[in-house]
């Protein structure tokens, strides 16, 4: 009795000497002992738990890494949405933030309180009486994955709170990251292993919280900053953020309060140049009205706060040389050229390819393999090509001209008139193939559950499938022996796959990838020919008269249905099962864009206009060109123009890419 008492008493000590070294090493980097005398205290630790399980309990700093891995996440809905920030880009729009704020608070004194905005995924965690019981990513802003297994990993992370907080029920939210030298030897790793290096922290923190093995996650080298409190009596955002720091959770300690907007502008100039200090990736600031009572006066509109904004660094740039051109072929055959470059350091990462868009803009630059050239990059976005030094460069190379055959498939392209982009309009052409796939499958088209990226990867290169009309043929015997695909996993695809058969005519014409036939037009044409049978006898002319239906798409439709290569496929769904008839109005997904009138400016990194514009009406909502009283929303891409300033004077909401893509869910390709 008495010795089982002194094990149990030292357990409990070890616990508390682990947890305050912890907190030393992690959250306040200033650790007291050496990592042998650090190992042995834990090594022991884990000699009496396993001696005596009965002592284990889900806080203790051996729990870490105890959660099994799971065929996915639960879904968890937060208690309070997870807003995103308004995005500013200069001085003057920080004044008239300050100006909006004052007139909605007459006569009141605001403080600010600003602090860097980091650039990792955001996630909720619930202490419950002090111990962490869940943790979730922001997910749609509503709903987020479950991923509590995998936070519990990341040591900055208490799993129990101290002081004041040690027997509070909060929930706090902050960023988790990966630092850059952890990201720069996770990529190394990668490379050895023949992987797809992340192309920067953010996304290898976000594509780390994914992974369904809690070890996998454990290894990663992950961090978080905590910069929300919910729950506990504080009266200001300095104070939650000083309560926090005292429960043991790691703030960043780069936060200042100001008295005034000039201040604020002071301060965000110099962490412009400081950030590069750092070790982790900060794409801009946040700026939070101080006081928790004004906040709440402010309130928030559905999208984000009205106490708070963030201010995004401009651009930065890196001289390099352009080793080559290579051109990539993406989902509608769209042929991208892309400068491969000397690899160089700007804002963050390490940048070796940047996009040249198409020949237009190589024209324009007169880009051309060897010169040196002028890259730029903002927050999260592909680099870009914005400048040739011309003095830099050396005899007379070639100038690039795009090719007359598609590099992965050999086939013809074509550039329509009027338009400057070429195209290969094989849809057997693999690169396609599986950007086609993707699209097939994604959530406004057949919305086949489980079937992303990764899959269709393996699924084209393994040769299991030639196009989406092989989809169907597959067998859960053939899927459960791929990567990351159990026999649960593999069943359930079988299933989903079986469930799409049912989707309606007019989601199975978009799902087909006609170039031109977005969400929109594909219910327009299924209500308007009722069957695949009479869209396919219908000529060119018949089509065209079709209202909301002109020559481009006209052309597009017949030219896709006149390929054998397209026909084969279509029999294969339709030998399969797949709706061919029925006109009915198929009900968009039920997204926040449903029924918005969206409007796009300045350049996106990851989808084109189109495809962007094909996203928006897959989610319900509609894209116009011009900024009006009547626009919902403008999504802010880089350098945006005009309509970025004009939809700031409406007072009109505007989101960057990040968030656009995060509002389109799975219904945005890739
Ligand atoms: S406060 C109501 N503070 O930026 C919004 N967010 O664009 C509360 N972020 O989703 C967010 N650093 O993921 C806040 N110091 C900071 C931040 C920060 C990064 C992220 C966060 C949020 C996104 C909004």
């Amino acid at each position: 009795m008495a010795a089982k008492k002194s094990v149990e008493a030292r357990v409990q000590e070890l616990r508390e000497v682990i947890r305050y070294h912890d907190r030393k090493y992690y959250v306040e980097n200033e650790p007291e002992i050496s990592d042998a005398e650090y190992d042995a205290l834990m090594a022991e630790l884990v000699r009496l738990e396993e001696e005596h399980p009965e002592l284990r309990t889900p806080d203790s700093p051996t729990q870490r890494v105890a959660g099994a891995p799971t065929e996915g996440f639960a879904t968890v809905e937060h208690s309070v949405p997870m807003l995103s920030l308004d995005n500013t880009y200069s001085a003057e729009e920080l004044k008239d933030f300050d100006a909006r704020v004052r007139g909605r608070l007459p006569g009141e004194n605001v403080q600010y309180v600003v602090e860097l905005k980091l650039d990792g995924v955001s996630v909720a965690l619930h202490y419950e009486n002090g111990l962490l019981v869940r943790g979730a990513t922001r997910g749609d802003g509503r709903r987020g994955d479950d991923v509590t297994a995998n936070l519990r990993t990341i040591r900055s992370i208490p799993l129990r709170l101290a002081g004041r907080l040690s027997d509070s029920s909060v929930e706090v939210r902050g960023e988790v990251f990966m630092p850059r030298p952890g990201f720069e030897e996770l990529n190394r790793e990668r490379k050895r292993r023949r992987e797809a290096p992340f192309a920067n922290p953010r996304n290898a923190a976000a594509g780390s919280l994914k992974l369904l093995d809690p070890s996998e996650v454990a290894a990663r080298r992950l961090d978080a900053f905590f910069y929300q409190l919910m729950g506990a009596d504080v009266a200001t955002q300095h104070e939650a953020l000083r309560a926090m720091r005292d429960a043991g959770l790691k703030v960043n300690p780069e936060t200042v309060v100001v008295d005034d907007i000039d201040s604020v502008i002071t301060h965000c100039d110099e962490w412009q140049e400081r950030r590069k200090e750092l070790d982790y990736d900060t794409d801009g600031m946040v700026v939070k009205v101080d006081s928790l009572a004004q906040q709440a006066a402010l309130g928030a509109t559905t999208r984000s706060p009205r106490w708070a904004i963030a201010y995004k660094f401009p651009a930065q740039s890196a001289t390099t040389v352009v080793r080559d051109i290579i051109v990539q072929v993406g989902r509608t055959g769209k042929l991208t050229p892309v400068a491969i470059l000397e690899p160089v350091f700007v804002s963050g990462s390490t940048v070796s390819r940047a996009t040249l868009h198409n020949q237009d803009e190589i024209d324009r630059l007169d880009v051309r393999v060897g010169d040196t050239v002028i890259v730029e990059k903002g927050g999260e976005v592909i680099p870009k090509v914005v400048k040739v030094v011309r003095g830099k460069r050396k005899g007379r190379p070639r100038r690039f001209r795009m090719p007359a055959r598609c590099p992965v498939c050999g086939e013809p392209v074509a550039r329509p008139e009027g338009e400057v982009d070429v195209r290969c309009e094989n849809v057997g052409c693999p690169a396609q193939v599986k950007r086609s796939i993707e699209h097939f499958a994604s959530r406004g088209a057949m919305d086949i559950e489980g079937l992303g990226p990764a899959l269709v990867e393996q699924l084209v290169e393994r040769g299991l499938v030639e196009d989406y009309g092989d989809l169907y043929g597959l067998a859960a015997a053939e899927l459960s022996g791929l990567d990351r695909m159990g026999e649960k996993s593999a069943a359930n695809l079988v299933a989903a796959l079986e469930a799409s058969k049912r989707r309606p005519f007019a989601r199975v014409l978009f799902a087909l990838g006609i170039r031109h036939v977005g969400a929109r037009v594909a219910q327009i044409l299924a209500e308007h020919f009722r069957s695949m049978d009479a869209i396919m006898k219908a000529s060119e002319e018949e089509l065209a008269s079709v209202e909301e239906v002109g020559p481009v798409i006209a052309a597009s439709v017949r030219a896709f249905l006149s390929s054998p290569r397209n026909r084969r496929v279509l029999e294969k769904l339709r030998r399969a099962g797949v709706t061919m008839r029925g006109g009915r109005a198929p009900t968009a997904r039920r997204t926040r864009l449903a029924g918005k009138t969206v409007v796009l400016t300045g350049a996106l990194a990851t989808m084109t206009r189109e495809e962007a514009k094909e996203a928006v009406s897959a989610a319900g909502g509609r894209v116009v060109s011009s900024v009006s009283s009547k626009t919902d929303l403008v999504v802010v891409g880089r350098d945006p123009g005009s309509k970025y300033r004009k939809a700031k004077e409406l007072g009109i909401a505007t989101i960057d890419e990040e968030e656009f893509r995060k509002l389109l869910g799975g219904s945005a390709g890739s």
